[in-house]
């Protein structure tokens, strides 16, 4: 089918549908790579083979839906963002060169156990599958708008196979956040903060102490003493005169008024 009989809607369906097609096309490669380095934990393992089979079977999905509409699927990206990603691409060049020139030191530290290989990849994994959310997130908006029921059904089919590996993903890595810090850090440095947080609450307390086992001194009822207790700064200011006498006053009103 030639390409000037496509209506405007669907080659702007087809637009969208081949981005989403080259990511997943991406994708394949990038999860049978990360499949390999994940023999430390089967069932990620085995999720991670799981999604590359919802992965080519959507990018099977797409390229059907393409070819139903008279377009044809193609890895390559389109013109249009590939010119602004060209453009993006020499900025984000610049930027994380000197990211990576200051970082450098940090990944030194870090080093390069199973544990943290695997946590980068599952941060690179849920960066792409929240990406991928974004692409059917917005082919299934548009398909909704132009009512093109069948792609916004396929999209959102696909964006919610996203977001559920999103969210296993999400699961696993405050999992191997506390892998990698039983792996890299020792055992003595993993609990520094605990220790100052219970110096500084200690102190506080200490100084209200005083102030308790004054009031503490005059017997029985603590709701009664509350009162002179306030009552007794206000006296301070007579105390210019007689503190002491004033004090001893007020403490023989508050038992009568208990009594
Ligand atoms: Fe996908
Ligand atoms: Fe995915």
């Amino acid at each position: 089918m030639a390409e000037h009989q496509l209506t405007t809607r669907d080659t702007k369906l087809i637009q969208y549908l081949n981005e989403a097609y080259g990511k997943e096309k991406e994708l394949e490669t990038a999860l049978a790579a990360h499949i390999k380095m994940a023999n430390e934990r089967k069932s990620y393992k085995k999720r991670l083979q799981d999604h590359l089979k919802e992965t080519k079977a959507q990018a099977k999905g797409l390229e059907r839906r393409i070819k139903q509409l008279g377009g044809k699927a193609e890895a390559v990206t389109v013109p249009g963002p590939n010119v602004a990603s060209e453009v993006a691409s020499k900025a984000t060049a610049a930027a994380s060169s000197a990211v990576a020139a200051a970082k450098g030191p940090m990944h030194a530290l870090r080093g390069t156990g199973t544990a943290e290989k695997l946590l980068k990849n599952v941060k690179t994994e849920l960066w792409n599958e929240y990406e991928e959310i974004g692409n059917y997130v917005a082919i299934e908006s548009l398909a909704q708008a132009v009512g093109d029921k069948e792609t916004e059904k396929l999209a959102r089919e696909f964006r919610r196979q996203e977001e559920r590996m999103a969210a296993f993903l999400s699961k696993l890595l405050p999992v191997l956040g506390k892998a990698v810090a039983t792996e890299a850090i020792p055992v003595a440095e993993r609990r520094p903060s605990t220790g100052r947080t219970t110096k500084r609450s200690r102190s506080k307390p200490a100084r209200s102490k005083p102030a308790r086992s004054t009031s503490r001194s005059k017997p029985a009822s603590s709701r009664t003493r509350s009162k002179p207790a306030k009552s007794s700064r206000s006296r301070s200011k007579p105390a210019k005169s007689s503190s002491s006498r004033s004090r001893s006053k007020p403490a023989k009103r508050s038992r009568a008024r208990s009594s």
